[in-house]
């Protein structure tokens, strides 16, 4: 099935598929976007991203480009000419085309483009060893709730991952609390037993798949706490764990060159991937 995006109100083959070169998603990354997962044909907490994409254009000053009504209509179109069954939507609205100029353009269209596609589950040999985790400082900038295309700093975050062989990044505050991935949330568990997960707040994405995992650890009775850890806490953790709506819930075991607890995947961590997998299985929305 040849792949088609939507573009600025057409859908067009993936390979044509191209905004002007004045976008200023293009020139200045003023825009915002967002990854909804597609599990078994349903996608995964749409309602809760379309909140996050609302908030991310209003913290922006940017207009809805079309009706939240209308994006759905079009996400589930571009799901189907795709034939995506298990993978994500990408969603990205920008301020639009307007000459060159740092201020907000006058009576210019928010762009919206959607793009699909079907992902692989993680291999069997990542979900048996877990992640590895590199440590980076946290250079990004204060507004990082927002989910802006302007992605630089989580860009050579990840880089620096893939060059020591790693799955993600943890980035490290000027005081030494982890805040969260370059891609992903992140999570330990304390020796007694308790889930902690940085607050949310402007120094970090509040992740989706964080929010419908604080709810599922409370409603099975486990302890959430939601603080900031230190690098130092992390590493002697008993459990660790990321978070995102690309990775799930996938269990975190060496911080650099130090293993967390025992180096292998933490059992809560397993229990909680398996509560978010029944989630999604029974609360996604049918495209
Ligand atoms: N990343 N923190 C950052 C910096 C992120 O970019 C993401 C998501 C998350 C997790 O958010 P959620 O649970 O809503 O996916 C946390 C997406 C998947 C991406 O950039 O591809």
């Amino acid at each position: 099935m040849p792949r088609e995006a939507f573009v600025n109100g057409r859908y067009v083959p993936h390979a044509q598929a191209a905004v002007h070169i004045e976008d200023r998603g293009y020139q200045f990354a003023d825009g915002i976007y967002e990854v909804v997962t597609l599990h078994n044909g349903a996608l995964i907490d749409e309602e809760l991203h379309l909140d996050r994409l609302e908030r991310s254009l209003g913290e922006l000053r940017i207009a809805m480009p079309m009706s939240r009504a209308a994006m759905k209509l079009v996400a589930r179109e571009t799901i189907r000419r795709n034939g995506v069954s298990n993978g994500i939507i990408y969603m990205q609205i920008t301020r639009g085309v307007a000459p060159r100029d740092h201020k907000f353009p006058h009576k210019t269209c928010p762009a919206l483009v959607m793009t699909t596609r079907q992902m692989k589950p993680h291999s069997a040999k990542l979900l048996a060893e877990g992640a590895k985790v590199v440590t980076v400082p946290d250079i990004r900038w204060s507004r990082c709730d927002i989910k802006s295309i302007s992605l630089l700093p989580n860009v050579l975050a990840k880089q620096a991952a893939a060059e020591e062989g790693a799955y993600e990044a943890w980035q490290v505050d000027a005081d030494g609390f982890v805040t969260e991935g370059s891609s992903t949330n992140a999570w330990i568990v304390t020796g007694d037993g308790k889930v902690v997960t940085r607050a949310a707040g402007h120094e970090i994405l509040n992740g989706i798949t964080r929010i419908s995992l604080i709810k599922l650890i409370e409603s099975q009775g486990y302890t959430l706490e939601e603080r900031s850890f230190s690098l130092d806490e992390a590493r002697v953790a008993k459990e660790a764990f990321i978070t995102s709506s690309t990775s799930f819930v996938l269990p975190v075991t060496q911080i650099d060159d130090t293993p967390v607890g025992n180096g292998h995947p933490g059992i809560l961590t397993g229990k909680l991937r398996r509560h978010y997998f029944d989630f999604m299985t029974s609360a996604g929305d049918p495209i």
